[in-house]
């Protein structure tokens, strides 16, 4: 897989793919990921990316044509399977669309700013617009750290033990079960036995249990949802 992710803070993006699980996917081959600084392709001498809106108001309106320019370049290399607009009126991330695009070959994510893009960039060229939940951040490149995260880590050979993803919270649409290490008693706080019993059916069967159970308390929205 490779991604793409567009932006006016390459820096912002930087460390998250710098660590843990993503740079792993990355030294293994898993996945390419390259940071596009769009003021690369801005216009005119002073490097403008951004303009006033029309019809008058606050804040400012990323513009098409840079976009063009680093989208048309990075087209004329190779294909895209979708090319994502991270905003906050986008379609809310779940497992499901993380699912959905781990499967996919190239993508391009495209961090909106300020008061966002030109309408006619969503029209062109974005196939998704993808947001991370109902609250406002000053730019979608934590929400692109946060798709690529949710993506990077379901790839095969990614993750060590390749069930774990599987056995992630929403996977199911259930929450994951609580669990448990060393020591077996803390301060009198114990681990449940059935967890020490060595009986892994029944273990099994507990942590289901324990799954449903939390998912009633915690979410009750999730649950029985398909
Ligand atoms: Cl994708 N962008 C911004 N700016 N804020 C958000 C978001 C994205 N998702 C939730 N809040």
């Amino acid at each position: 897989m490779r991604i793409d992710i567009i932006t006016v803070l390459p820096e912002l993006l930087k460390s998250p793919f710098e660590a843990s699980i993503l740079k792993r996917a990355q030294d293994k081959g898993l996945v390419k990921v390259h940071l596009h600084n769009l003021r690369d392709y801005s216009i005119g001498k002073y490097k403008q990316v951004d303009d006033y809106q029309y019809g008058g108001g606050a804040g400012m309106v990323m513009m098409i044509e840079p976009i063009d320019k680093c989208i048309s370049n990075l087209k004329s290399q190779r294909d895209y399977d979708e090319i994502i607009y991270l905003t906050p009126d986008g379609k809310t991330l779940n497992q499901n669309i993380a699912n959905e695009l781990s499967l996919k070959g190239n993508i391009i994510m495209l961090c909106g700013h300020y008061k966002g893009v030109d309408q006619r960039v969503r029209e062109m060229f974005v196939t998704r617009e993808i947001s991370i939940g109902d609250y406002v951040l000053s730019g979608g490149e934590l929400a692109a750290a946060v798709l690529s995260d949710s993506i990077i880590r379901l790839l095969p050979g990614v993750l060590n033990d390749e069930s774990s993803a599987l056995s992630d919270s929403f996977q199911d649409n259930l929450l994951a079960p609580e669990v448990y290490t060393r020591p077996a008693d803390y301060k009198g706080l114990k681990v449940p036995d059935i967890l020490l019993s060595g009986n892994f059916g029944k273990i099994d069967e507990w942590r289901h249990q324990n799954a449903i159970e939390r998912t009633k308390k915690r979410r009750p929205d999730l649950f029985g949802e398909k």
